[in-house]
């Protein structure tokens, strides 16, 4: 079942009759960021060809509830959904063709939930808090990445993790994949360091707790959100 509605009940929870819902968005909302368009599986399903050990090496664990921003087709969606089960995982994406596809990957995985909204607005729009959220290839398109940090925040549940996965700071046109390079433009890219200074800025409250190389043109961090300061 496709819905139209435009925007999701609030809290959310999981899908009745087993049916993977999407809440498809008003056409005039929202925009995507820039260079975060869904690569073709052809290559990307080859970059990541087993999403389920990244999800764990990134620290996803049995029983949390997910949020993944910016989502695309379900690549890491999906393999998160088994991992958790029967946890709530919520995938969020702009690009509803890409949702659909995303749907049509989730059609065994009662535990998910797609939405079609955009991720700069998504805490204003849905009032659950998750163990986990994560941001997989989308991090550097954002347009003011502390905000954002600083709001997600408020969708975490205390002690829950904030995972960010980003293309290595190294030029575009060292990232060669299946013959030619990929990625966003070199400009575009953070840096490690960059993003524990832009997490800092945003809140004292979540502290890196690993950072692991993703090979070969991916490093991760995640970051674990304190209870007991306010600021
Ligand atoms: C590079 S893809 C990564 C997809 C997925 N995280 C993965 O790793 O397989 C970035 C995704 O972010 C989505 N996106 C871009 N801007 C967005 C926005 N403002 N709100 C929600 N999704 C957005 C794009 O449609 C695209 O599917």
């Amino acid at each position: 079942m496709i819905s139209t509605e435009q925007r999701c009940p609030l809290p959310i929870s999981a899908p009745e009759n087993d049916q993977i819902r999407i809440t498809q968005m008003s056409r005039q909302q929202g925009r995507c960021l820039p260079a975060t368009s869904m690569p073709d599986r052809e290559w990307w399903v080859k970059l990541w060809s087993q999403p389920e050990e990244t999800l764990k090496i990134m620290g996803l664990q049995a029983g949390m509830s997910v949020l993944d921003l910016g989502c695309g087709y379900g690549h890491f969606t999906i393999p998160a959904a088994r991992i958790v089960k029967p946890a709530l995982v919520v995938g969020v994406d702009i690009d509803f063709p890409i949702l659909a596809q995303a749907q049509q990957a989730a059609k065994e995985v009662p535990n998910c939930l797609l939405l079609n909204q955009d991720i700069l607005t998504i805490p204003q729009i849905i009032t659950n808090q998750f163990d986990y959220i994560t941001i997989h290839s989308t991090f550097h398109g954002l347009p003011n990445p502390v905000e954002f940090v600083r709001q997600i925040v408020s969708l975490l549940k205390p002690e829950g993790y904030f995972s960010v996965v980003n293309w290595q700071p190294i030029p575009r046109e060292q990232t060669i994949w299946l013959d030619k390079p990929r990625g966003p433009k070199t400009e575009l890219r953070i840096s490690p360091q960059k993003l524990l200074s832009i997490v800092k800025a945003a809140t004292q409250r979540l502290v890196a707790v690993q950072q692991v190389d993703l090979p070969p043109y991916h490093y991760g961090i995640i970051f674990k959100l304190l209870c007991c300061l306010k600021y």
